[in-house]
């Protein structure tokens, strides 16, 4: 009901990035700094040892840069390459709360990277190692995938990914990693897995483990052809919609499809076969099973209006009072011009606000926040410039959300509500920010 339960994480995760206020025509040094705390201290904290603000409401917890272990190894050596750093900031990670910013510029990149490292002992003083080398695939068949789920059987995984691989085996309750965190194996059915989800990544973990975590290295266990019929395995398991590609550098991207008259808000309107749905990747705060990791998103103008018809499965529809299934949007206030300048994804920081809309199967409300210290605002209703209608369907939640106020082109990130997954307050999931332009082609 009250705007502050639904909220009440997000000023958490604001604390870090509201306090600040910079501006100042920024070195490089100051530019990478400046997006570090705008972007990543919330989490991974000012000096950069896992322990911002947010992250006692996250699980799985920031990483402890300072620690220099890293799970995410292309090569061999101490400490990961630029190549392996740059490569999980711009993907995120799959399944829990870290982003991935794909959306900034190689430059934005460059400086944050110095920033990420000048946290890290002794990195500039270790030379890259090796590659980790990936044979050529085997090719997938029924038979190697059989040999797969047999060798997964026999080679122990079951005992903490589960028989069937849920991430629930009986030592799963019990595992730990070097910082001292619980951990849990991912659910290896429920894709895009965290450390990679192409089929040589996945070999590539199998091979070596990962670092800080007891998920072993196979290297000299096991055959190629044996990780090889494992990967196919894995393949066969995971529930992902197809086309959906976690690692899709334009993932961001949204085509705002132009069409004549007006805009539907039934979800059963032709007019919606024009839009292509698109994949938005979720990102929960603490994970848990069965948690939702995608919704679709497709989106029609009509140059005075803009329609987002967003929809996601989940198998039971919640709309008790106080605590409901629901989507918002989250809309940056300010005219952003580079994407370097949007505001942090929790809400917003100082000087940098956010307009939440949040459709709940009662209606739609839309709130102000412009970071800590400053409370969250119920906006008046404009009920005449906003229309919404949702409705449960066949497995999935569908709304639609309608609005002049929608520029033709603009960014915004989306936050779901799973009423049937454990409270922990705020959202379940959230996605990165997301760039809507009209569409080349149109029509
Ligand atoms: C909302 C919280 C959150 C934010 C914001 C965030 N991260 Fe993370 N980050 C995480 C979590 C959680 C993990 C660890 C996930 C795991 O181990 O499963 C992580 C892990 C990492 C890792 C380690 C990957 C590895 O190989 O071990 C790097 C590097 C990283 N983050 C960089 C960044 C940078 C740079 C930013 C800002 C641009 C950022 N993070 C913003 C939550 C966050
Ligand atoms: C002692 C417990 C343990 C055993 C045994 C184990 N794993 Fe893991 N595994 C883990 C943990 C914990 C993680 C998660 C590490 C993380 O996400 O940081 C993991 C991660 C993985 C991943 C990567 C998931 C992702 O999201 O990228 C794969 C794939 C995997 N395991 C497959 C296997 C297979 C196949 C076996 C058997 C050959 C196996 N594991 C045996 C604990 C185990």
């Amino acid at each position: 009901m009250q705007p502050k339960q639904f909220f009440a994480f997000f000023f958490f995760l604001l604390i870090f990035a509201s306090c600040r206020s910079r501006e100042a025509q920024p070195t490089n040094e100051e530019h990478g700094n400046r997006l570090y705390e705008a972007h990543c201290a919330s989490c991974h904290g000012a000096k950069g040892n896992g322990n911002g603000p947010a992250a006692p409401y996250l699980w799985p917890k920031p990483r402890d840069f300072t620690a220099g272990v890293f799970k995410y190894r292309t090569t061999r050596g101490p400490y990961p390459s630029d190549t392996e750093l740059l490569e999980t900031m711009k993907k995120g990670i799959p399944g829990t709360s870290m982003p991935g910013w794909d959306i900034l510029k190689t430059n934005d990149w460059r400086d944050i990277l110095a920033t990420v490292k000048r946290f890290i002992p002794h990195i500039e003083d270790s030379a890259a190692g090796p590659y980790i080398e990936v044979p050529v695939e085997a090719k997938a068949t029924l038979e190697s995938i059989e040999e797969g789920k047999k060798l997964y059987e026999t080679a122990g995984c079951p005992a903490c990914h589960g028989p069937q691989g849920h991430g629930d085996g009986p030592a799963a309750q019990i595992l730990r990693d070097i910082w001292g965190q619980t951990i849990s194996p991912r659910d290896l059915t429920h894709g895009p897995l965290k450390w990679g989800n192409l089929n040589k990544e996945i070999y590539r973990t199998l091979l070596m483990g990962i670092p800080g975590t007891p998920m072993p290295a196979h290297e000299g266990t096991f055959t190629p052809a044996q990780i090889w019929s494992l990967v196919h395995y894995i393949k066969a398991i995971q529930k992902m919609p197809a086309d959906y590609n976690p690692s899709d550098p334009k993932r961001y991207l949204i085509d705002v499809v132009q069409i004549d008259g007006e805009l539907p808000d039934d979800p059963a309107a032709n007019a919606w076969q024009k839009a292509k749905g698109v994949p938005v990747f979720l990102k929960p705060l603490y994970s848990a099973p069965n948690i939702p990791e995608w919704l679709t998103v497709k989106a029609l103008s009509n140059g005075k209006e803009t329609a987002f018809y967003i929809s996601w499965e989940d198998d039971l529809p919640d709309m008790k009072e106080g605590r409901s299934d629901g989507v918002a949007v989250q809309l940056p206030t300010k005219e952003i011009s580079d994407p370097s300048e949007l505001p942090y994804l929790g809400m917003g920081h100082s000087g940098n606000p956010v307009e939440i809309w949040k459709w709940e199967p009662g209606g739609l409300r839309r709130f102000a926040s412009n970071g800590i210290g400053t409370p969250l605002t119920l906006l008046p209703s404009e009920a005449e410039k906003v229309h919404e209608k949702g409705a449960y369907d066949n497995g999935r939640w569908h709304v639609i959300l309608k609005s002049s106020s929608f520029k033709s082109g603009g960014y915004l990130s989306f936050a779901l509500w799973d009423a049937d997954i454990m409270s922990h307050a705020g959202p379940e999931t959230f996605s990165e920010w997301m760039q809507y332009s009209p569409s080349a082609e149109g029509d």
